[in-house]
């Protein structure tokens, strides 16, 4: 048996350097918990980047995958394949009714450009260039071409050139109201309303699409005022741009409903979605109207795996199992109390600025002062850190680099959740 230490060493000899991990080899999952490969146990509170939304290893998923695979792993698109189209029927039940054509990748970064891509062919179908693209400051939509020139954190694009910023691509301000210098509700929902100018100045008015993610996730667990969320797909409507709802890391139950989008009633063009679709299986996709599907001829866009069988079976399964196991309930009620028991504990301690979210996507962004607001990043570091010690894997994130992500699979308890918040008020009481 391999351990630890032979497994970190062996992977800074053999891989290449591009993540920046946690000192522990996950061996095994259940549920809520991980264990580690020195069979440590932790409660997972960051689900493999929201991802295994439905918990790790659910016995009913991983009989579903396992029976597909020994039936068909693989066909690639060139053949016609059962669990694909029945994926495909599943998520036209779920979103809203103009949305019901889907098309599958393996990944988040996969899923947007090739929304991006559908929007620019549905622009040229009807006689304009789609020549811009508007994304939000702020905003991770992945790290591939023109995913990375979406995002909005140069800290993503640093060093990699034009690779990182494709030419049509504009952004809007963050809808991020802890950190602006107007006051909600009195600056009337400026962070929208620039959208407007940024049609007008930015772009040559020609504007294929528009992406949004409903929460920002690697942003900081971002929830923006709902207003924005009205004034922004209007904003669109009224100037014939598409609009993209990127609910990547917010899809799946993660925020308390299916998609983050039912908590604002947003009627969106596109939905791009991925992570916790396939439960931990890849698979990514965007699902839209038959209007824009129908700009797409053959040929026009492929994917090799997109698709792939034993991926869409048990994408197929976590979507049964999500409704019918009461998990989406579960991250509307668990995360409720979570962020509650936040926010008393944001108004004891001054090291918090601020506690927000929707469901079990809770963001707590840590603050050296309460009126200068200067980000306490060392200490998001060094709590993640002790955290870890005490059996606890938190996600850690936002813009500045100072918001603790609590992610946790949908199926947490409420003694799990209480145990985070106990570990958590000791570790934030030594600042
Ligand atoms: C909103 C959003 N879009 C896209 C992506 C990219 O997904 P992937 O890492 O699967 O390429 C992410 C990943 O964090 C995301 O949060």
């Amino acid at each position: 048996m391999v351990d630890t230490d032979e497994i970190i060493k062996k992977e800074s000899k053999y891989m290449v350097p591009a993540y920046a991990r946690k000192p522990i080899v996950i061996y095994e999952g259940k549920d809520t918990l991980v264990r580690d490969l020195d069979g440590t146990e932790y409660i997972d509170c960051i689900s493999g980047i929201s991802v295994v939304n439905a918990g790790h290893c659910p016995e009913r998923l991983v009989k579903a995958g396992v029976e597909q695979l020994s039936k068909l792993i693989h066909c690639s698109g060139l053949y016609h394949n059962v669990p694909q189209t029945l994926l495909a029927e599943k998520i036209a039940n779920l979103t809203p009714s103009n949305i019901t054509k889907s098309f599958f990748c393996n990944s988040g970064a996969e899923a947007v450009e090739g929304a991006i891509k559908i929007s620019k062919k549905y622009s040229v179908t009807r006689g304009r260039t789609g020549a811009s693209v508007i994304a939000l400051e702020g905003s991770f939509h992945g790290r591939l071409g023109l995913s990375l020139s979406l995002t909005g954190q140069s800290k993503y694009k640093n060093g990699f050139g034009t690779f990182a910023n494709f030419p049509g691509v504009v952004h809007a301000p963050m809808p991020y109201c802890f950190r602006c210098p107007l006051v909600y509700p009195e600056c009337g929902i400026e962070c929208a309303r620039r959208v407007e100018d940024i049609v007008k100045y930015h772009t040559s008015g020609d504007v294929a699409s528009m992406i949004v993610e409903p929460v920002l996730g690697e942003g900081g667990i971002v929830v923006p005022p709902k207003e924005y969320h009205e004034l922004v797909p209007k904003i669109c409507k009224d100037n014939d741009i598409v609009y993209i709802a990127d609910e990547v890391q917010t899809g799946f139950g993660r925020t308390g409903k299916m998609f983050a989008i039912e908590h604002w009633d947003i009627k969106p063009d596109i939905i791009t979605m991925a992570k916790g679709l396939g439960a931990g299986m890849p698979i990514g996709g965007y699902v839209t109207t038959d209007e824009i599907a129908a700009s797409l001829e053959s040929g026009d866009h492929f994917s090799t795996f997109g698709g792939n069988p034993v991926s869409c079976a048990v994408a197929s399964e976590n979507i049964d199992y999500l409704q019918e196991e009461g998990l989406i309930a579960n991250a509307g009620t668990i995360g409720k109390n979570m962020r509650d028991r936040f926010s008393e504990l944001a108004d004891k301690f001054s090291l918090i600025g601020e506690v927000r979210g929707k469901g079990l996507m809770i963001g707590v962004e840590l603050v050296k002062d309460e009126k200068t607001k200067t980000a306490a990043k060392d200490e998001v570091t060094e709590i993640a850190k002790h955290m870890m010690k005490k059996g606890i894997l938190v996600g850690t994130g936002g813009v500045l680099g100072n918001v603790f992500r609590i992610q946790p699979p949908l199926c947490i308890t409420s003694e799990q959740a209480e145990k985070v918040l106990d570990e958590f008020e000791k570790e934030v009481k030594k600042y």
